[in-house]
């Protein structure tokens, strides 16, 4: 009971302390190139990582290291970055099993296809919090010792490590006004959100004043985000998710919410005025009834985040999987688009720095809070993800990968009040929560 924590902030203290890249870039160019440690014994390139050596879906294989190769910056865009937290997302839970891995090893080396270089041994984790060590002779926006945050793209090193490298593009700087921990809970799920909102729904600051969007399975990462990022633009939010998750999603700024256990969701919202935007993450057949509480030919657009991709690249390989998931999306949005007058997309995280520049902002104006769930040290980085695989997640679960200083805002706790019992009996009482 009561164990989700969400850091309420004041926009009051934010003001004074935004600076834009520009002008902080120009002031640390001079100092942008260093080496990368300056202690001998991180000289020798090994660090700390959880690696798999191999794809696995009996959810073992997680190894620690401490002689993982250190990354270095190879391009002169790219910035290393030490990473202090990271959190985990569904995506690694798949990835371990081996989904997306023909996809991400093309991705990750565009000549593989021609040979069998193995992409083990592999770092999952999709975001970090923490602080660049390096940067490439072209970078611009960072300088050695900026706070940063990103999200990792998938078929890169991910962030169960002490390093991790990134080009420019895919970075930002981290909100001040939170600690490494909370910050590490949102890149992600952030880029995610943002990209299905905007580049698939259209959606904009300005344009959702007037909209009324439907969030399913708004308890999760991605949806406790984008109900919070929503309300920021002006939308009129409702959201779908079991009971006890009601407390957490009104907190967040939810309008309408519908317990899906309780009852014929579908019923239940079809009952209500029609939406102009659904964001899906729950997939299965919610598409099936969803589509039809959509406004008819004025524009509205369903976007599921749950795709057949990925599986059908791994199912048919790429080329065949490639074209079979072309195929079903042209069939669902021309089917949509006929019979229903709606739009129909699919949704997926896009690596986006600048982006995260503007969810930086929202954060530190106390409009978008983190939520996390449970956090783990990075010794203990298999029972987080045990904590994942038991589903029902409330926010994010996050790994402290460098023991780290309290939040800033530690004492602005707004305690919201959600039952996460199975949470808590998932991380076997390691888990801290707030
Ligand atoms: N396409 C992409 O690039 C992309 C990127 C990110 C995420 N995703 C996918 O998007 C989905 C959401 O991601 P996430 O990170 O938010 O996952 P998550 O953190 O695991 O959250 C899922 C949430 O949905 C709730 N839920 C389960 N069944 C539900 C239902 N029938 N109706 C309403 N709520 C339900 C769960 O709680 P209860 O079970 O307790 O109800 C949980 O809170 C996942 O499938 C993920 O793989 C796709």
């Amino acid at each position: 009971m009561a164990s989700t924590r969400l850091l309420c902030l004041f926009s009051a203290k934010a003001a004074g302390t935004t600076k834009t890249r520009l002008a902080g870039a120009a002031a640390r160019r001079v100092c942008c190139r260093r080496s990368v440690c300056s202690s001998p014994s991180r000289r020798q390139s090994c660090m700390s990582a959880w690696v798999i050596d191999q794809y696995d879906t009996d959810g073992g294989g997680l190894r620690f290291t401490d002689e993982a190769t250190v990354p270095t910056v190879r391009s002169p865009t790219e910035v290393l970055i030490q990473v202090h937290a990271a959190s985990l997302n569904p995506l690694d839970i798949s990835m371990r099993g081996g989904y997306g891995a023909k996809l991400l090893k093309l991705r990750r080396e565009p000549l593989s296809a021609m040979h069998s270089d193995s992409e083990f041994p592999l770092i999952l984790g999709r975001d970090v919090s923490g602080v660049v060590v390096d940067c490439g002779s072209e970078v611009t926006h960072f300088a050695p010792g900026d706070e940063v945050w990103a999200a990792v793209p998938p078929w890169k090193q991910g962030s169960l490590a002490e390093f991790v490298t990134l080009t420019e593009y895919e970075v930002s700087h981290k909100p001040e006004l939170v600690s490494h921990t909370e910050a590490a809970s949102i890149p992600y799920v952030a880029s995610t959100a943002l990209s299905a909102l905007v580049s698939a729904a259209g959606l904009c600051r300005d344009s959702s004043s007037n909209k009324r969007v439907l969030v399913t399975g708004g308890s999760g990462g991605v949806g406790t985000f984008s109900i919070q990022l929503l309300k920021a633009w002006g939308a009129h939010v409702t959201v779908t998710c079991s009971h006890n998750a009601e407390g957490l999603v009104r907190g967040l700024g939810a309008d309408k919410v519908v317990d899906y256990t309780e009852g014929d969701v579908a019923e239940q919202l079809g009952m209500m005025e029609k939406f102009d935007v659904i964001l899906d993450n729950v997939g299965g057949d919610t598409e099936q009834w969803a589509v039809g509480l959509l406004k008819p030919w004025s524009g509205a657009k369903y976007v599921t985040l749950v795709t057949p991709f990925l599986l059908n690249t791994d199912s048919m390989g790429l080329m065949d999987g490639t074209i079979n998931a072309g195929v079903t999306l042209c069939a669902k949005a021309t089917q949509n688009i006929i019979s229903n007058g709606v739009f129909y997309r699919w949704g997926f995280y896009a690596p986006d720095g600048p982006a995260l520049d503007e969810v930086r902002k929202l954060v530190d104006a106390g409009k978008i809070l983190p939520v996390v769930e449970a956090q783990f040290p990075f010794t203990q980085v298999p029972q987080a993800f045990q904590k994942l695989e038991q589903g029902h997640a409330r926010g994010k679960t996050v790994i402290r990968v460098a023991e780290e200083e309290t939040s800033q805002a530690e004492d602005l706790v707004l305690d919201v009040g959600t039952e996460t019992a199975e949470s808590e009996q998932g991380a076997q009482g390691t888990a801290q929560h707030n």
